[in-house]
């Protein structure tokens, strides 16, 4: 009976036998929903001619799925920058190799000699609760926002959740003018701004020391507010959901979404 169907890709099984079963009616539409990166996907065979939508990160998916920073009407005059009892923090649950890892943490291991980093996360068995998620990241001076591969696009809630609590994300990712499709130059610190860790550990050294120059990566803040976003496991899909259907309620269009993996590996 639905109009619209959301696949999860993940959930998949191998053979396809977990699909809707045959016939489908005409006028259903079944959507592709993504969100890992490329080097986290698995090609499954006999999918890339089965979709009507793309429901992905990507800024070119069909229906593309992003947090969004909204601009103000009125300046906000009123932002407070948060206390701080730590200088760099890092939340780190994956650690799998198999993921692409690897880039973030050779970085890391050169990174941690020049300055002090908290670590918290099921990869450094230092839980953090969920209600301590925003309240920890408040408390630290900057962010290590390292995505676990390198994609275009694949900017994720790593960047906004630093952006939301109050916190200076340093980013680990595409390069900066993708960051820049999303959010302000000034608001966070690229990896590649610099020619080498070291001087990167040294950039950030020197902000702790000096509070005028820290605080101009907040003056965004008086244009545009950022939201923080839901972080329980079980709210996971809800922005890709919402999203989804605030476009199928828009667009009833007829469409084919052909060469599902040419386009989302090249
Ligand atoms: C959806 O896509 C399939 C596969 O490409 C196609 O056969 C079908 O006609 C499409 N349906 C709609 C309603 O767009």
């Amino acid at each position: 009976d639905a109009d619209n169907v959301i696949v999860y890709h993940r959930g998949i099984s191998w053979d396809l036998s977990n699909l809707p079963p045959s016939p489908r009616p005409p006028f259903q539409r079944w959507i592709w929903l993504h969100l890992e990166s490329p080097t986290n996907t698995k090609r499954i065979p006999g999918l890339e001619n089965l979709f009507n939508l793309t429901l992905s990160y990507r800024r070119d998916a069909d229906i593309p799925v992003r947090m969004r920073l909204m601009t103000r009407k009125k300046p906000n005059e009123d932002f407070v920058i948060p206390k701080k009892d730590k200088l760099v923090c890092w939340i780190v649950s994956n650690n799998d190799p198999s993921t692409g890892v690897d880039t973030r943490n050779v970085f890391y291991r050169e990174f941690r000699k020049y300055i002090q980093v908290t670590l918290f996360g099921r990869a450094y068995a230092r839980f953090l609760d969920y209600t301590d998620y925003y309240p920890t990241l408040a408390s630290c001076k900057f962010y290590l926002a390292f995505e676990n591969s390198i994609h275009k696009d694949y900017i994720t809630e790593k960047i906004n959740g630093p952006l939301a609590a109050g916190t200076v994300p340093v980013v680990l990712g595409p390069p900066r003018r993708n960051y820049e499709n999303f959010v302000p130059a000034e608001s966070f610190i690229h990896v590649n701004d610099f020619p080498d860790v070291k001087s990167l550990a040294e950039y950030l050294l020197q902000l702790d020391k000096n509070e005028d120059a820290y605080r101009k990566y907040f003056n965004w803040r008086k244009h545009l507010t950022p939201s923080p976003h839901l972080i329980l496991q079980t709210q996971e899909f809800i922005l890709a959901i919402c999203t989804a259907c605030d476009h199928v309620a828009r667009h009833k269009e007829y469409k084919e979404a052909h060469d599902l993996y040419d386009w989302y590996f090249n």
